[in-house]
């Protein structure tokens, strides 16, 4: 059995078992024989690149309509063809066009569909252009869709953020270090925390769509064309800024591929943060929110459970986003200008990692808009762990004009002895706190109040009610 007639598995592609007829019709000439089966499988990228038709056909609309405009291709053909693309286009969308592996990817599914439609006359769409400079404008395209998609949906999550950070701007919680109890917080102080992540999220998918919306069109296969092409009309056409400046660049950059990666991969990060918070958040030991039955599962054996399973695979999807941005990283870090095969598999890590990032992102969104706080689990949480400690020393300084490491010194020596009681701070008496700094007055128990520690934090950006509407309002601003 030799390696052409072996039989391979169907490949997981559209349309099952591949189709050999032969040699290739887009470079039979050279060709007597057709590709091995194992060839023709590690070859096809139809099986995921037939996402790009809406793109593809998009460019080679713009780059027929540039044809015909430079009198490069006559009128008639010109018509022909964009008559024939439009019919594939709903042909696609209706479910009836027929993919082949054989034609390897999306790009010559389309044009030999085209000969069929219209004959002679499609073979003239490949003038003056390369699949090259092609499957970068069709990806380049389809990523700038998913960058706005993208970035249209982390508004969202903030805006129910911003509703949560709104109804809990008084809600005081413990706000942690090294998960540790370090000093109270509100809970929608807390929230607001991540909708500045987001909105950094956001700038810097605005900052790589900027870059990428350039068009690669017309650099051809890597040294541009003998045709007296308009780069700049097609470059217009499909939306760019401008066409990109050198052709061998053009076909073999995926930089904005990776920036979205990139982008991307910080975004899933941030949304594992909170996910992972939110985990926290329901188990037992904290009890600080409650998830809604529509974003969580019961148990098939213990019934008393409701697990955040929704926030949980949000964590674990991180894993397949950052995964993608370090598999695209390590498919180009060795190729040598300009296009190679190896960029085929730029495709399947960024299909995966947008749809990921966008469902992550739909179901935090659901599943903050319908999460209630629980206010008495979060204000009894403020009673452990002496949170108001450094609102006693910060009281040593400003009232007894103590040093402040000094009034650190004297603060732990009470938070020892109310340790040893196991009493919070505001519970041991003046007298004993006295033993220790005799300056100290009944003005004390003023600071040692949670809602008053978290009422102090007035300076900018800080914890207090009052900032934390302020910033609310902000950020509805700068957002919203
Ligand atoms: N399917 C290919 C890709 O995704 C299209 C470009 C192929 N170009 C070539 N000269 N073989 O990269």
């Amino acid at each position: 059995m030799n390696a052409k007639t072996q039989k391979l598995p169907a490949p997981g592609g559209p349309t099952g078992a591949p189709e050999s007829d032969g040699a290739n019709s887009m470079w039979g000439g050279r060709f007597a024989a057709g590709p091995a089966e194992a060839m023709e499988q590690i070859n096809a990228s139809i099986g995921f690149d037939r996402r790009l038709y809406a793109q593809d056909i998009a460019g080679s609309k713009a780059h027929c309509a540039m044809l015909v405009h430079q009198r490069i291709i006559s009128q008639e053909d010109g018509a022909a063809i964009l008559g024939g693309l439009d019919a594939i286009l709903k042909e696609i969308e209706a479910g009836s066009f027929v993919f082949k592996t054989s034609l390897e990817d999306i790009h010559m599914n389309v044009e030999a569909r085209l000969a069929e439609l219209i004959g002679d006359a499609a073979g003239r769409l490949h003038t003056a252009r390369s699949r090259n400079d092609q499957v970068a404008t069709d990806v380049r395209l389809w990523t700038r869709d998913a960058v706005d998609r993208l970035e249209a949906s982390l508004r969202d999550l903030q805006a129910v953020l911003l509703d949560q950070a709104e109804a809990e701007a008084d809600t005081v919680m413990p706000g942690y270090t090294h998960l540790q109890a370090a000093q109270p917080v509100t809970f929608g102080h807390h929230m607001l925390a991540y909708v500045e992540m987001l909105g950094r999220d956001r700038g810097r998918l605005q900052d790589c769509r900027r870059r990428m919306n350039e068009s690669p069109l017309g650099a051809a296969a890597l040294a541009g064309t003998s045709f007296d092409i308009d780069r700049d009309a097609t470059a217009a056409t499909l939306g760019f800024d401008r066409p990109m400046a050198n052709s061998i660049d053009a076909v073999s950059d995926r930089d904005y591929a990776l920036e979205f990666l990139a982008a991307g991969a910080i975004v899933a990060l941030h949304l594992s943060r909170l996910a992972e918070e939110i985990v926290l958040w329901c188990s037992a030991g904290f009890r600080f929110v409650t998830l809604s039955d529509a974003f969580t599962t019961g148990s098939s054996i213990m019934p008393q459970k409701r697990n955040p399973d929704a926030a949980e695979l949000i964590r674990g999807k991180a894993g397949r986003v950052i995964g993608a941005l370090a598999s695209l990283l390590i498919v180009m870090k060795g190729l040598p200008l300009s296009y190679g095969k190896d960029m085929q598999e730029d495709k399947e890590p960024l299909f995966d990692a947008a749809d990921t990032l966008q469902l992550c992102v739909t179901a935090m969104t659901g599943m903050i808009a319908d999460m209630k706080a629980n206010r008495t689990a979060l204000k009894a949480a403020t009673a452990h762990g002496f949170l108001t400690a450094t609102d006693l020393a910060d009281w040593l300084v400003r009232v007894l004009g103590m040093p402040f490491r000094q009034a650190h010194h004297v603060t732990g020596s009470i938070v020892k002895l109310a340790e040893d009681r196991g009493c919070g701070l505001e519970q041991l008496p003046l007298s004993e706190m006295q033993a220790f700094e005799a300056g100290i007055t009944e003005d004390i128990f003023s600071v040692l109040s949670v809602e008053n520690a978290v009422a102090s934090r007035l300076s900018s950006g800080g914890t207090a009610p009052e900032r934390v509407r302020e910033a609310v309002a902000a950020a509805k601003e700068r957002f919203l």
